[in-house]
């Protein structure tokens, strides 16, 4: 298809003439039946619900299909309308449009849809089992077409997938606003969310699916090489005499979207790793794209492998294609020595295809979590027991384990597993509590993101370049508290391009702090106005970050003061964000945790070279991470306390309220010790 006649697509949104039906493709990734949970009055709701969106002509030949759908896969993603032009992040200026940073925007869309990026790329999932771009493929084509049409004085307006419209607005108004899954909070459970999808009028975005921000696993696997690297560092200094973390053995499981990066991030970190997936199309893929260096799939064969990879301190990745469960058993039975050890099967969704429970094969799974969802939970929640009581035993010789914000620690105690301590607390920390947030983003430091819109490798090599400069920089004076984290992204920057982790759209992403990201998009946006650049760049970030979640086993699990279980961080974010210069805001229930576990929001900006966007960069930024530390620092957070005072110093009109800290005594004296 040429660039003319994907234009024409595009404009046309929903087809004037009736497209054939697509086959159904076996070859791809596709998302589990999902539960059959309406109703037959709402089965006709959410057929009603469908047909809206197409004229009457084509009523009588869609009816009957979209039942058969809903019958056989638990939704309606109206196949037939998916498009027939590939899928992926075109340059900018192939897209219709009147607005660039529409435009832009549907780069990001395409993106995110790209069967190399996404997870069930005809269900519209990304990643996550259930982060959802969109509902069906008649949202995705409107929302193309009001894209392509639209003027930077309106905003689409984005109700879960679903395009409202576009209204009025202004140029430094976002061109999107986007809210996923968010409803009355009474209506938050995981049945509802399965109802209300069903329906077709709401959907679970995860954090970056929803939100257009996915960039594949390049964007965690950044996240996930700090979080394996200070594990094991901190695991380094109880052992005395150790100086290295080479030859230490990382275990955990799941190949697919986010954590399809852990492979990877084992082998830039220097240790050994081994990674369970249980499905051997996600284990292939990422096999195929250099992600993992070894398939295996017979136990017998890896125990060795393993031996031998950490005798020889090698850094070396190893999938078992298969179920953790029979890993964990076998490690602990053959007494391998684990240095570290998680899990990132997607336990924010256990019914519905986040975990897969030992003794069934895949297939025999999804037939159950189907047919018949009780007895599948009983599945699940047995597996899990055994799943912690292996844990358990390579825990008391050593491993330290921690919880990779999957839920695996909530859900495992929901299972009736042996995972609470003697204090009442779970016997393992978050991934956050230990080293996420004390040292990350209790500083502002998050996941900083970016994607150059030629679409060409040369912008992205020149933005790393100057990513680099700055940081190196801002090194220079950098307090001792946060020059180990600048060190750290040096060194992945300059290894960030020899890497090739590019998938999908040319992006690049670093943890920055305020100051860091300010500077490195003002310096971008400097090279773009010289030509250095040659067309914009989206900014974004994950909404794992500093202030974009309020999530209490996970962004928040370090919040002692009883707020972690509120959600004013994550909504005034988004609010902050709308009015200071973001391009689109978005708002979502659900994301890393499950729906009703979590509220969180991002933001993307595409910058020009123009004086508006160094405008949106100095004040968005500046409160997109302010925001959050101002929060930490009143949760009595030290280092954000020391952050937030060090940045009042330095920005005239920044008043943040400070905490008081009592003396124990005074309390003590009151209630006693
Ligand atoms: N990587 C991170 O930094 C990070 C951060 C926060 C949360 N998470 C969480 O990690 C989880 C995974 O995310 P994802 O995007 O990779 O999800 P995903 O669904 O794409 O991948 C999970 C994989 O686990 C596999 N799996 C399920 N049960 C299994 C079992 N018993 N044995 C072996 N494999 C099994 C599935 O086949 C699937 O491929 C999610 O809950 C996510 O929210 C990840």
């Amino acid at each position: 298809m040429d660039k003319e006649q994907f234009a024409a697509e595009i404009r046309a949104g929903i087809p004037d003439v009736l497209p054939e039906p697509m086959p159904y493709d076996t070859e791809i990734n596709h998302a589990p039946k999902r539960k059959d949970i309406l109703t037959p009055a709402e089965k006709k709701l959410a057929l009603r619900n469908a047909l809206r969106y197409f004229p009457k002509k084509f009523h009588a030949v869609l009816a009957p299909e979209f039942a058969d759908e809903l019958e056989t896969y638990g939704r309606i993603y109206m196949y037939r309308f998916r498009p027939k032009y590939e899928m992926y992040a075109r340059p900018i200026d192939e897209y219709p449009h009147r607005s660039l940073q529409a435009a832009a925007i549907m780069l990001m869309i395409q993106n995110n849809l790209n069967p190399a990026v996404a997870q069930h790329p005809h269900e519209l999932i990304v990643y996550g089992g259930n982060g959802a771009i969109f509902q069906n493929w008649a949202q995705y084509r409107l929302t193309m077409k009001y894209l392509s049409e639209m003027t930077d004085e309106q905003t689409l307006v984005m109700y879960s997938g679903h395009p409202l419209g576009l209204f009025p607005s202004h140029r430094n108004a976002p061109r999107v606003v986007v809210t996923n899954g968010m409803v009355i909070p009474n209506y938050s459970k995981p049945d509802d969310w399965e109802r209300f999808n069903a329906l077709g009028v709401s959907q679970y975005g995860q954090m970056t699916a929803g939100s257009y921000m996915y960039i594949g696993p390049q964007g965690i696997v950044h996240g996930t090489t700090i979080t394996v690297l200070n594990a094991a560092r901190m695991q380094m200094k109880k052992e005395p005499g150790r100086s290295d973390i080479r030859g230490m053995l990382f275990v955990s499981s799941g190949l697919g979207g986010m954590s399809g990066a852990q492979p990877k991030a084992g082998n830039i970190a220097g240790v050994v790793s081994v990674v369970a997936e249980i499905n051997p199309l996600a284990a292939r893929k990422r096999y195929d794209q250099g992600w993992v260096d070894e398939l295996h799939d017979n136990l017998d064969e890896l125990m060795p492998a393993i031996r031998k990879a950490v005798g020889e301190r090698k850094a070396v990745s190893m999938a078992y294609v298969g179920n953790v469960v029979d890993l964990w058993e076998r490690l602990a039975d053959e007494g391998i020595k684990v240095d570290l050890g998680s899990d990132q099967t997607s336990l924010h969704n256990p019914w519905a295809g986040g975990y897969y429970p030992v003794g069934m094969t895949l297939e025999e799974s999804k037939e159950m979590m189907a047919a018949n969802p009780a007895a599948f939970r009983e599945r699940v929640q047995a597996s899990l027991r055994r799943q912690v009581a292996a844990i358990n035993r390579l825990a008391e010789r050593g491993m330290y384990f921690f919880d990779y914000g999957n839920a695996f620690l909530l859900q495992s105690q929901r299972a009736g597993a042996d995972i609470m301590g003697a204090d009442g607390r779970f016997r393992y920390p978050s991934y956050v509590q230990d080293i996420m947030g004390p040292m990350f983003f209790d500083y502002g430091f998050g996941p900083f993101r970016w994607v150059c819109t030629s679409g060409d490798p040369k912008d992205l090599e020149a933005t790393d370049r100057i990513a680099t400069a700055v940081l190196e920089g801002i090194r220079k004076t950098a307090p001792e508290e946060i020059k180990h984290q600048l060190d750290d992204n040096i060194h992945w920057i300059k290894e960030a391009g020899p890497n090739h982790l590019v998938v999908g759209s040319q992006a690049r992403i670093l943890y920055a702090d305020a100051e860091g990201r300010t500077k490195i998009a003002l310096a971008f946006n400097e090279a773009i106005r010289r030509g250095e650049i040659s067309r914009p760049v989206v900014l974004g970030r994950d909404h794992h970050d500093v202030s974009g979640t309020d999530s209490p086993f996970r962004e928040t699990s370090n919040i002692y003061d009883g707020s972690q279980f509120c959600a004013d961080m994550a909504v005034q974010n988004v609010i902050g964000d709308s009015f200071r210069g973001a391009t689109w805001v978005s708002l979502h229930n659900g994301g890393g945790v499950g729906w009703g576990e979590v509220i969180n929001g991002g933001f993307g900006m595409v910058i020009d070279g123009g004086d508006d966007s160094d405008r949106h960069i100095r004040e968005m930024l500046f409160w997109d991470v302010n925001n959050g530390i101002a929060r930490r620092s009143w949760a009595r957070n030290e280092g954000s306390m020391h952050s937030i005072v060090r940045e009042m110093e330095r920005t005239p009109g920044l008043k943040v309220t400070m905490p008081n800290i009592v003396d124990d005594s005074v309390v003590d004296s009151v209630f006693g010790s």
